[in-house]
């Protein structure tokens, strides 16, 4: 049920401090504030991880991978579901597969952790739907609890996602003695302050719409992000198209001045995505070129940030995070502005045009 919300989008944009709640609970013991890894896997025997999504879930991997190699020294890597499938991989024995799926039933995510299974790996799924075939098939489930998802447009899959693989990555630090147990400790207390924080952070809403009427006569928008940022900017994009219809690019900031720069010009929105980090100083050099050229710079970011936003950008406040959980807590903010540009455009936002919920075939 939509209960007030005109959308199930909306609705489930605002879900995420209890969905994430609710991951969250799955891997961390409240009272002693240590984290677990469900279906026993011991990250200590394991070499490599191989993650395989599509699309959005795919961003969601490629955030768990800067935690997993950050706090765990865990080499990863990503890959969207549908070229890991056909290219031959050349994988090592001691890698664990892990797909990640909302509905547990994408058919190139599946075939994919199948194929990891035909080649002997141990596989694990990150699902939220736990009757699904990907939670039958793979050795360990690592459940998200989102609950129900049904706009099409994923919102609090993503987040409870993110949430899953963060305290994995933290269990995994543990279990390869790359933290003690007071730094378990306080990267769980961080982690499980998440919640709170995306609430905070939905409080974005009025700001971002009122940017929506500007953005939906945009023909193209820009997000730039550095870090996990990055994979964000790139969900950011994902996002506004697919609902918007409007089309979008998500970039490593670093690469601005290697061939985007040349798209912006008199008017060009450019959506930068920089929480205050060891990052932001570079980010924001970046954005005077892009400031210089005519781009239109809209910074979501934190208090700090926007202190030291440069001349002519608008903002979008959010809550000051720790590093840990920043993708958490800037998803809200960059869901919430396309979907109000969507809205504005007068968008089927739960039925977006050509795409389906689930995608059972390849
Ligand atoms: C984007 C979106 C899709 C899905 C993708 C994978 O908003 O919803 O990109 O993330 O089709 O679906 P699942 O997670 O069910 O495997």
């Amino acid at each position: 049920e939509k209960g007030n919300y005109r959308h199930f989008m909306e609705k489930e944009i605002h879900d995420q401090p209890e969905a994430c709640q609710h991951t969250l609970s799955a891997y961390v013991d409240p009272v002693t504030d240590h984290t677990h890894t469900p279906g026993g896997v011991d990250f200590a025997k394991v070499d490599r991880l191989q993650i395989v999504a599509c699309g959005t879930a795919g961003y969601a991997g490629q955030i768990g991978r800067y935690l997993f190699e950050r706090l765990a020294k865990l080499p990863t890597d990503v890959e969207a579901a549908s070229e890991f499938r056909y290219r031959e991989p050349a994988v090592t024995p001691g890698t664990l597969g892990v797909a990640i799926s909302q509905s547990g039933e994408t058919a190139d995510t599946l075939a994919a952790l199948r194929w990891c299974k035909a080649q002997g790996l141990k596989t694990a799924a990150v699902v939220n739907v736990h009757e699904s075939t990907m939670a039958r098939e793979a050795d360990v489930l690592w459940p998200t609890h989102a609950g129900p998802e049904i706009g099409v447009a994923s919102t609090k899959a993503f987040t409870s996602q993110v949430s899953a693989l963060t305290a994995l990555a933290i269990s995994a630090a543990v279990a390869r003695g790359c933290i003690d147990a007071a730094e378990e400790r306080r990267l769980t207390k961080i982690l499980m302050e998440a919640p709170r924080l995306i609430a905070d952070s939905i409080q974005v809403e009025e700001a971002v719409r009122a940017l929506a009427p500007e953005l939906a006569a945009a023909r193209d928008v820009l997000y730039f992000g550095r870090g996990a940022m990055f994979p964000l900017a790139l969900e950011a994009a994902l996002k506004l198209k697919e609902i918007s219809y409007i089309h979008a690019e998500g970039y490593a900031a670093g690469e601005l001045k290697h061939g985007p720069i040349a798209l912006i010009d008199q008017g060009t929105p450019v959506i930068v995505i920089a929480p205050t980090d060891h990052l932001f100083e570079k980010t924001i050099s970046n954005m005077s070129e892009v400031a210089a050229r005519g781009g239109k710079i809209i910074l979501i970011t934190d208090e700090a940030g926007a202190r030291n936003a440069p001349k002519g950008a608008r903002t979008i406040v959010a809550p000051t995070a720790d590093p840990l959980i920043a993708p958490l807590v800037f998803a809200a903010p960059i869901q919430l502005l396309a979907y109000h540009v969507a809205v504005q455009k007068g968008a089927d936002v739960d039925q977006p045009r050509n795409l389906a919920k689930s995608v059972t075939v390849e």
